[in-house]
């Protein structure tokens, strides 16, 4: 192929699958033979890119991949361990890679390609500490390469037209923002039996999750808080939940999602996406259930932050709720805006879903209907990898979609900060943990 950019994933994850390497590969067709085909024609991306090589883990899960792919009459893409990374950089020499492994492992993957001036595209959040992101900011100063990191989470239509509306100035300047967020109890179970559930992995929930959170909170103000506090614990999963039952039998999280796909199958073999096994990480010798001692993160939290200029963030999300979705409510000088987004358990749209209501202090109130676009995340997934793959849009340009390296370390550094507080009980200051001087966020 010519005139492609050649790209080397770094986890053949779920989402690096459906996300970028089928795009990539041009396998768009859902109902193609074999099950392997995601999003739709526009997900094409193979006049772009191509992949040049997979670094992984797990051999055996890659070779299964690779063997769909040869039954679909496609070549193999060459597989490197995780420790024949740099030898992989060195050899195939990638236009850039992509990072698409679990979070922990991000900061290895991302150094390691600045380093070597490779572009990354790295999946959110783009590292697991705050102390990492700090590593990705002192690399990226010092390398010919670049990070863009995927915060899909700004792309939705409404969060768009929302950005627009503060852009536009109706409400003056922003002096408050409440997000309210519920994972309603199979998404939010589902982390609990996945890798997320250890802090050393994920960073807790705190920066696995609502880093997409406060990437939207943060674009939306347009700046980044300077000090962040809050509350947290483990309510409904781990050793001491009050619905833990010894027999599966009995568990009312299984009962809830039986056929879901979320638990693993009774012999405790692993498929995720596609079918894929995951003998490595999830080894059928070591079945995961949600009571299980190892679960060190919270899964009920709230936090309070400030912002340069007096503006304050109340936030609280609950990992096991009847329903999922959230409210926003973004207060300013001059009006406000309200957002609702949200669906029960069953799946019911909540009647006043994708409504965001406009409001002038002095002024009419009007209601706006956003209808959400094709595609994963509400349409915000094809958009994201045009943006990424094809470059910026003029709406993109115009509206800052796409998260800098800064902006996501400060998502980053928000969840880790809100953790420590709620170890220690005091406010953390974020610039100081980031080891920055000053709050201004280019891009
Ligand atoms: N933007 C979004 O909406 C979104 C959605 C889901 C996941 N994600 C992110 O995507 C990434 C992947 O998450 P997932 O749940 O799809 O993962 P996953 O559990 O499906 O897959 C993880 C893959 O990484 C491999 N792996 C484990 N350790 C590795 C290492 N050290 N080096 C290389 N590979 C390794 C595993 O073998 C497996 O193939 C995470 O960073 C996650 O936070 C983002």
């Amino acid at each position: 192929m010519s005139g492609t950019r050649r790209y080397a994933v770094c986890g053949l994850s779920a989402r690096g699958l459906a996300s970028f390497v089928l795009p990539v590969l041009g396998l768009t067709d859902r109902t193609a033979d074999g099950g392997f085909g995601y999003g739709s024609d526009e997900d094409d991306l193979s006049g772009y890119a191509e992949v040049v090589a997979i670094v992984d883990t797990d051999a055996d899960r890659v070779a299964e991949f690779n063997q769909a792919l040869e039954r679909l009459g496609r070549a193999p893409i060459p597989f490197y361990p995780r420790t024949a990374y740099d030898e992989m950089l060195e050899r195939v020499g990638p236009d850039a890679v992509i990072v698409t492994s679990p979070d922990h492992t991000h900061e290895e993957y991302i150094v390691g390609a600045l380093r070597r001036d490779v572009d990354v595209i790295t999946e959110k959040p783009m590292v697991s500490t705050a102390a990492a992101a700090r590593a990705v900011l002192a690399a990226e100063r010092e390398s010919g390469g670049t990070v863009q990191v995927s915060h899909n989470f700004r792309y939705p239509a409404a969060h768009r037209e929302v950005k627009r509306l503060i852009q536009s100035g109706v409400i003056g300047r922003i002096t408050r923002v409440v997000m309210d967020y519920h994972v309603d109890l199979r998404h939010g179970a589902s982390y609990f039996l996945r890798w997320n559930r250890r802090r050393a992995l994920s960073g807790g929930l705190q920066v696995h999750k609502s880093s997409h959170h406060f990437d939207l909170l943060n674009w939306w103000i347009g700046s980044a808080p300077e000090e962040i506090f809050g509350y947290g614990a483990l309510n409904y999963y781990g050793p001491g939940s009050p619905h833990r039952s010894d027999r599966r039998a009995d568990d009312p999280y299984f009962l809830a999602q039986q056929g879901s796909g979320v638990f693993p199958a009774d012999d405790g073999v692993r498929a995720g996406l596609f079918g894929l096994h995951y003998p490595g990480q999830y080894p059928a010798s070591r079945p995961l259930y949600l009571y299980d001692a190892e679960i060190d993160i919270e899964d009920t939290y709230s936090a309070i932050a400030r912002y340069p200029g007096g503006a304050s963030l109340t936030y609280s999300v609950d990992f096991s709720s009847t329903w999922e979705g959230y409210r926003v409510s973004i207060g300013g000088t001059h009006g406000s805006i309200e957002l609702r987004h949200g669906r029960t358990v069953d799946g019911t749209a909540l009647p006043d879903s994708g409504q965001i209501t406009v409001a002038e202090l002095f002024g009419p109130a009007r209601v706006l209907e956003i209808v959400p676009e094709e595609g994963g995340h509400g349409g915000a997934d094809p958009l994201m990898r045009r943006d990424l793959f094809a470059g910026p849009s003029p709406e993109s340009t115009e509206l800052g979609l796409m998260a800098t390296s800064t902006e996501a370390a400060y998502a980053v550094a928000m969840g880790d900060a809100l953790t420590q507080s709620i170890t220690t009980h005091t406010p953390v200051n974020l610039p100081a943990l980031l080891g920055l001087t000053t709050l201004h966020l280019e891009g």
